[in-house]
């Protein structure tokens, strides 16, 4: 009976401990919720149940038994970091949720044990490199402006290839959200089978459709678009489109040191 009552005393206090345990926030970005800054603004916000109650103050450390939810819905605890490369296909969406119903990349993966997300997006309508991890620290990093990330694409454009308008995407060109950092562009010469131009772009910001609309904002029509590099990570053809494989130590280190992590 003692026993009893010292031991739900324990599981009461639990959630509001300062030693022993996890920290909150750190178990949220280690179960892919966000990254870690952003699992602190939900919890300062109230977003974030231990036990039940709502626990607003950062430094709560958890403990493996805790039931931890977030916005009503409960949080997988997942200590194992994972990390794939996909070769997304045209036609999928690289959201985890859309209300239309659509094909999402994560029905594409099979045999992965845990709940992981895309790191960025591509469009529906862009094929390629698509990183998926439940390393929400690492997400943030690769995916925030502020590390400056590089991406490359290989563009098939229609229209007519001359200095002027490479100068201008190597430039930056102004578009609806302000003008874009200078990107790298070479052209690669003429896809005949398909009669587009080949054009290799790379860049380091994350806007919205942001080659579309850059090559629009030159004149050109971007009709195929696949991203084949992703910060050091680079796509080759032993992942065929539609498959994935986890990344390999030496990449996990090398996309950490990108991000100072
Ligand atoms: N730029 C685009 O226009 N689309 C993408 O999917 C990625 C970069």
């Amino acid at each position: 009976m003692v026993e009893r009552k010292k031991e739900s005393k324990v599981k009461k206090t639990a959630a509001t401990e300062t030693t022993g345990g996890e920290r909150l926030q750190k178990v949220l970005a280690q179960a892919g919720v966000a990254s870690r800054r952003q699992a602190e603004e939900l919890i300062t916000s109230g977003k974030v149940k231990v036990n039940g109650k709502v626990v607003s103050v950062l430094g709560t450390r958890v403990r493996e038994k805790d039931r931890i939810e977030v916005e009503q819905m409960p949080v997988e605890r997942e200590t194992t970091l994972r990390y794939y490369l996909l070769n997304k296909p045209v036609g999928v969406i690289s959201t985890a949720r859309d209300e239309r119903g659509r094909k999402k990349v994560l029905d594409l993966l099979e045999n992965v044990p845990v709940r992981v997300y895309p790191a960025g997006r591509l469009d529906f309508d862009t094929s390629g490199l698509l990183l998926l991890t439940n390393d929400g620290e690492l997400t943030y990093r690769l995916t925030h402006p502020r590390f400056g990330v590089e991406k490359t694409y290989i563009a098939g454009v229609t229209g007519e290839i001359d200095p002027q308008r490479l100068g201008r995407l190597r430039r930056g060109v102004m578009l609806e959200d302000g003008k874009t950092a200078p990107a790298k562009v070479r052209y690669l010469g003429t896809d005949p089978r398909r009669g587009l131009e080949l054009l290799e772009i790379t860049i380091h910001e994350g806007r919205n459709r942001q080659v579309r609309r850059m090559c629009q904002a030159v004149g050109l029509t971007v009709t195929t678009l696949k991203r084949t590099r992703f910060a050091s990570l680079v796509l080759n053809r032993e992942v065929a489109s539609g498959e994935y494989r986890q990344l390999t130590a030496q990449e996990i280190q090398s996309l950490r040191q990108q991000v100072s992590l």
